[in-house]
C-alpha cells in the first residue's frame, strides 16, 4: 500500500496527470489533423447522380468531404454538384462516363490524376439488375451488366489502390446486395454478380489489412430508388414497397459502417435475418422462396 502511496504521491500524481492529459491532447490533435486531412481529400462515388449513390454523396457532403461524382447523365451530375457546393461549401467535380465500357475505369483514373485530385475514399455503387429467365434475356445485355457490376469494380479497385495508399486512412466501399447471399432464379446473373462483389471485397480486405486501406461491402435489401424500374421488376416493386428502405437511411448506415471499418454491412433487421438464414436453411428451400418473390 505504502509503495503505491509513494509512487502516486502528490507531486508524482500531478506529473502523472500532466503526462496523461498531454498524451490525450497530442492524440486529439493528431486525430483532428487526420480528420481535416481526410476532408481535404476526395471521395469518388460511382452512380452518384441518383438513388443510393446520390444519398451517399449527400451524406458525405454533410460531413464536409469533397466529392468526385461519376455516372452517365451529364445534366443530373451538374445539377447535383451545383446543389452540394451551394449547400455545403465543399469541392465537387464530376465526370459523365459510361462505366459499362471496359476502357472507362482507366479514363476515370486519368481524369483524377491529371487534375491532381487526392482520393481517399472509393465507393463502387453504380450497378443494376435485369429481371427475367437467363436463357430468354439477350446475352449482350446481361454481359454489359456483368461488366458494370463486376469488372468495373475490380478495375477501379486495382487502378485506385496506388492513390489510396497515399492517404491515411483510406476506404473502399463496394455496394453488393442481399441477393449475394443465395442463388436467385430469374435474377441469376445479378445475384451472381453481387456474390462476386461480396467475395472479392472480403478477399482484398484481408490482403490489404496491413495497409491504410480498409475495404467494406454493403449488402442492402430493397431500396426505394430507380433500381426496380430499370430491372423491369414490376411485380417485385409492388411487393418490395412493404420492405423498402429509403436511400438516405441506407447511405447513413453505409457510411457509418465504412468509417467503422466493418467488413460486411447489412442495413435493416429483416435483411440481416434473411441473410443469416441462408446459412442454416437448405439451399433448395431458399432458392424456391427467392424464385417465388420474383415471380411474374
Ligand atoms: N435499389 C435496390 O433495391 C437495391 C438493392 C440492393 C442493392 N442495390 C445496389 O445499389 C446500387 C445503386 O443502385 P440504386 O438502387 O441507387 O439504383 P438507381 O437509382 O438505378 O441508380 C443507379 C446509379 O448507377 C448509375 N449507372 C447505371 N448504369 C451506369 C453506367 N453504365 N455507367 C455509369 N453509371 C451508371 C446511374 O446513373 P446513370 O444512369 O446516369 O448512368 C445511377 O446513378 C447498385 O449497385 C444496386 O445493385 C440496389
Amino acid at each position: 500500500m505504502s509503495n503505491i502511496g509513494f509512487v502516486i504521491g502528490e507531486g508524482n500524481l500531478h506529473r502523472l496527470l500532466f503526462l496523461i492529459f498531454d498524451r490525450l491532447a497530442i492524440h486529439n490533435k493528431t486525430r483532428r489533423e487526420t480528420i481535416l486531412e481526410i476532408k481535404q481529400t476526395y471521395a469518388l462515388i460511382t452512380g452518384a447522380n441518383r438513388g443510393l449513390g446520390k444519398a451517399i454523396a449527400t451524406a458525405l457532403a454533410e460531413k464536409a468531404y469533397n466529392l468526385l461524382l461519376v455516372a452517365r447523365s451529364d445534366e443530373e451530375l451538374a445539377e447535383l454538384s451545383e446543389n452540394l457546393i451551394k449547400l455545403y461549401g465543399i469541392k465537387v467535380n464530376f465526370l459523365a462516363a459510361d462505366l459499362s465500357l471496359s476502357s472507362t475505369p482507366a479514363q476515370v483514373l486519368s481524369w483524377v490524376e491529371s487534375n491532381h485530385f487526392q482520393v481517399s475514399i472509393l465507393i463502387n455503387n453504380a450497378g443494376y439488375g435485369i429481371w427475367g429467365e437467363f436463357s430468354s434475356l439477350p446475352l449482350s445485355n446481361q454481359l454489359e451488366m456483368c461488366q458494370l457490376n463486376m469488372e468495373t469494380v475490380v478495375s477501379l479497385c486495382y487502378l485506385f489502390k496506388p492513390l489510396l495508399l497515399k492517404s491515411a486512412p483510406s476506404y473502399i466501399l463496394n455496394v453488393s446486395s442481399t441477393a449475394a447471399y443465395q442463388a436467385v432464379p430469374t435474377f441469376a446473373l445479378y445475384a451472381a454478380s453481387k456474390s462476386f462483389i461480396l467475395s472479392f471485397s472480403r478477399a482484398i480486405r484481408f490482403e490489404l489489412k496491413k495497409t491504410n486501406i480498409s475495404v467494406s461491402c454493403i449488402s442492402p435489401g430493397p431500396i426505394d430508388t430507380g433500381f426496380a424500374g430499370r430491372a423491369g421488376l414490376d411485380p417485385f416493386s409492388k411487393m418490395a414497397k412493404k420492405f423498402n428502405m429509403n436511400p438516405e437511411e441506407v447511405a447513413r448506415i453505409a457510411i457509418n459502417g465504412m468509417f467503422a471499418k466493418k467488413a460486411e454491412i447489412i442495413p435493416g433487421i429483416v435483411n440481416i435475418i434473411s441473410a443469416y438464414a441462408t446459412r442454416w436453411l437448405p439451399k433448395a428451400f431458399i432458392e424456391k422462396t427467392a424464385a417465388g418473390i420474383y415471380k411474374d
